[in-house]
């Protein structure tokens, strides 16, 4: 046990999923085909998931089992509330609530799910946190739409969360716009592209000014979910989330930290659109040099200004590092101009494990942004061996206790305001990123493999303990 720091008792400590890697059911109560459900399972090896136009036979698709959650959700709220969570982050599945996307009414069984869900959180004591969209856009806005490079997508998505607010303000208190929109500066990976936007690249096109075009829709649709939250109940809050993963100077010399200033500043724009409600100069000049058509109207540049949303969410799993680039161009492109930081070891995925990195970026985001912060995605995915009913996952411990005593520093030493912290996750669930099961991240262990195969029961690892007595002593007993 290591000797933590007490946090304010109305910290919220808390567990995180997504709809699609969880719920299953793809086909209930009137859902509608989300991208999420053309996504092909890949594997650590293969990382890249594959989509397909339509659902087709013989294929594997990972996320129409989840872990069956959209059943089992009753029994797993009470092994949260045993765990003592605070919040619970989830995402709603836009196609539960408009399965095509562009209806006019939305789908009352959908809304009725969520009510309940809810409700049955909020029994437990377990405040909702809810994301809105979360990789799981319907996929008739991507064939029939052209995706988010479609400004009508706006208006879709505005009456989708407009609908959300309207039917849980009375349970939600919480929520965020897009998960981790700004992934998708890894542009050259047309599979983030497809995911977080729905832009199905036409051969020749500029995949970097298409990121541009549809981001600029999703951030104005953002901005007018703020303004619309804050018609149907002034009390709600809304924030941002962005997948923060800091991006050191491989060395000290000047031009490495020049490179790194500039991919930071690519990597998160979006997060000064989001907090200071406008683009950063450095980027209208590096559409100008390009040449790229992002059509900035002032009646968009005034929605942005006035939807500034309330908090930032953030993911940390991991940091990057980069040099000066060898065409001495300040650009930065994630596939060519990351390198690997010898300081770090990594996880089995590759992922580069580095605690310190969690207070660096939470100081960096405060001195940015200057909004409350709140972790709603930090977690360990690693292999577990379930024997005689148990899970000894140390690792996990190890992750997450060095991850919080860098977040408590944060918090008690360096002022940051960060209001919540929610693991991911509270239970085994499929992995974005390769559709695998065998990459846990739970505190809670489903006898279920890659196939989908298991009887689904559900075990407490080692960790389930930790982060109890975690929670029951405010952070202090790490
Ligand atoms: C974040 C996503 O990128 O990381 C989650 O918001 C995801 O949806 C999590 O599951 C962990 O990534 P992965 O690929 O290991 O599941």
């Amino acid at each position: 046990m290591t000797q933590g720091t007490k946090m304010p008792a109305d910290f919220l400590w808390g567990g995180a999923v997504a709809a699609h890697q969880v719920e299953g059911a793809w086909q209930e109560d009137v859902k509608g085909v989300s991208i999420a459900d053309v996504m092909q399972a890949a594997s650590r090896t293969q990382p890249v998931r594959k989509f397909t136009d339509t659902v087709q036979a013989g294929k594997i698709y990972p996320n129409h089992w989840g872990i069956d959650f959209y059943h089992t959700y009753p029994e797993d709220i009470k092994r949260f509330q045993e765990l003592g969570m605070k919040a619970f982050r989830t995402s709603i599945a836009w196609t539960r609530i408009f399965p095509n996307g562009d209806e006019k009414e939305p789908n009352q069984a959908g809304l009725d799910h969520y009510r309940q869900m809810f409700q049955a959180l909020l029994d437990a004591g377990i405040q909702p946190v809810i994301t809105l969209s979360h990789f799981e856009m319907p996929i008739h806005l991507v064939k029939e739409y052209g995706g988010w490079r479609n400004r009508k997508l706006i208006d879709f998505f505005v009456r989708f969360a407009r609908v959300c607010f309207e039917n849980f303000h009375d349970q939600v208190h919480y929520w965020m716009t897009f998960n981790e929109i700004d992934n998708q500066s890894d542009w050259g990976l047309p599979h983030h592209l497809l995911q977080d936007s729905g832009l199905q690249l036409q051969p020749g096109e500029n995949a970097e000014e298409a990121m541009f075009q549809a981001v600029h829709n999703e951030l104005v649709a953002s901005a007018k979910t703020v303004l619309a939250a804050r018609k149907v109940d002034p009390q709600l809050q809304i924030g941002g989330m962005l997948a923060m993963v800091p991006i050191y100077p491989l060395t000290a010399k000047p031009a490495d930290q020049m490179e790194a200033m500039r991919a930071m500043q690519y990597r998160y724009f979006f997060g000064d659109v989001h907090a200071l409600g406008q683009y950063p100069k450095w980027l209208r000049k590096y559409w100008a040099q390009k040449g790229y058509d992002i059509p900035v109207s002032a009646a968009d540049a005034d929605i942005l200004r006035r939807g500034t949303v309330d908090f930032m969410g953030m993911s940390y799993y991991m940091s990057f590092a980069t040099a000066e680039r060898a065409d001495g161009k300040l650009e930065f492109d994630e596939h060519h101009d990351l390198v690997d930081n010898p300081t770090l070891p990594k996880s089995d995925w590759g992922w580069q494990i580095d605690p310190i990195g969690v207070r660096w970026i939470l100081n960096w985001m405060e001195d940015r942004w200057h909004k409350p912060i709140m972790i709603v995605e930090n977690g360990f995915g690693a292999y577990d061996k379930l024997e005689d009913g148990h899970v000894h996952d140390q690792y996990r411990i190890d992750y997450l206790r060095a991850h919080i005593e860098q977040m408590e520093k944060a918090v008690t030493e360096d002022g940051v305001d960060v209001i919540g912290y929610m693991m991911w996750a509270p239970i085994d669930l499929i992995s974005a990123s390769t559709g695998e099961m065998a990459k846990r991240y739970g505190l809670i262990y489903v006898d279920q493999d890659d196939a989908g195969q298991g009887s689904g029961k559900r075990y407490l690892k080692d960790s389930f303990a930790w982060y109890k007595q975690l929670i029951a002593s405010d952070g202090s007993e790490l």
